[in-house]
């Protein structure tokens, strides 16, 4: 291998920057040339390729978003598209490529090897909603649940200051990770999440139970796939059963995408990207990077994409039990 490329693919997350860093300057290290696409698929399908130096990735890796752009290209789901990626690849002397993204990420680099075997891929797990199999973190989740708990936090203050009942819709459209860690660590009333069933009737049961107990104020954490529904339309299906306090809503969105990553997610970003380098090395193909119990794993794409990971039944009772 003497030539690789790095992209950043799907939402961005925090620390995407301290993962390409990473695995600029070490595949310098090992003598390697690297690129970067810009764009994610998209950039791969034109042709949009720069040449990555050692002071390319300077005083990068304090910063969110990623260097590289990100995008979600509709040409890559075409053979067309993939057709003029593996050619625009061939003509730059690719043979190696560093995918940072999520599942949909890995799924799009398992079809390209599966046509194009000659370019191989290893992929780091970027994405804020932590839900990929065959890692303990994913890029980007740490920073999410600390943005998010301080803004929580800001919300409890002025929840309590008015006695109100709010309703805090978090990221993560298939998975509760964030929505648990945030609800935990900020003393949540309640968290609804996409992996388990909602019941109206016992969030009420809760909120009421708070109120008896003198609770003057209480917030609900709703992950944005909960099954119920959305924040203001789980708001809504309340207020008609539960008078006791007033109800606002309020959506956290992309601020959790953004911001400068935590020192873990810097420390792990860049351990995951000279990860990748070597694994590209040893012939370690179509693997996504993980750290589980501390130690660096590689699990095949099909495997990180097929599971889905679960959350922890233990931390569920937790938030009933501490609230
Ligand atoms: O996958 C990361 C994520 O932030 C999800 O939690 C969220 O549902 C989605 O991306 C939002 O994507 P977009 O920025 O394209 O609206």
């Amino acid at each position: 291998m003497k030539k690789i490329a790095v992209f950043t693919s799907g939402g961005d997350a925090p620390g995407m920057n301290a993962c390409i860093r990473a695995v600029v300057r070490t595949a310098i290290h090992e003598g390697l040339e690297v690129v970067g696409i810009m764009r994610g698929y998209q950039g791969m399908v034109e042709g949009d390729l720069v040449p990555m130096a050692k002071h390319s990735v300077s005083n990068i890796i304090n910063q969110g978003g990623t260097i590289l752009r990100s995008a979600r290209s509709e040409d890559f789901r075409t053979a067309a598209g993939r057709r003029r990626a593996y050619e625009n690849l061939q003509r730059s002397g690719i043979d190696g490529v560093v995918a940072i993204g999520g599942d949909g990420t890995f799924t799009g680099a398992s079809v390209f090897m599966s046509e194009y075997p000659d370019v191989k891929f290893v992929g780091c797990p970027g994405t804020i909603d932590n839900d990929l199999y065959g890692t303990d973190f994913t890029i980007g989740y740490d920073t999410a649940i600390n943005t998010a708990m301080e803004a929580i936090d800001k919300i409890k203050d002025t929840a309590n200051a008015h006695d109100r009942l709010f309703f805090i819709e978090v990221m993560g459209r298939d998975a509760g990770f964030i929505a648990l860690s945030t609800g935990i660590a900020t003393g949540a009333e309640a968290i609804l999440v996409p992996e388990t069933s909602t019941s109206l009737d016992d969030l009420i049961h809760t909120l009421e139970d708070g109120y008896q107990h003198k609770k003057n104020a209480s917030i609900v954490i709703v992950a944005e796939g909960d099954d119920a529904g959305g924040a203001f339309q789980i708001a809504e299906a309340v207020k008609k059963r539960f008078s006791h306090y007033e109800i606002k809503v309020s959506i956290l969105g992309h601020m959790q995408r953004g911001g400068s990553p935590t020192c873990m997610e810097r420390v792990r970003a860049s351990r995951m990207g000279m990860a990748a380098v070597q694994a590209l090395l040893d012939g370690k193909f179509g693997v996504m990077i993980g750290i589980v119990n501390n130690e660096i794993l590689h699990t095949p794409f099909d495997q990180a994409i097929k599971h889905h990971l679960d959350l922890n039944p233990e931390m569920l009772r937790m938030v009933e039990i501490l609230s």
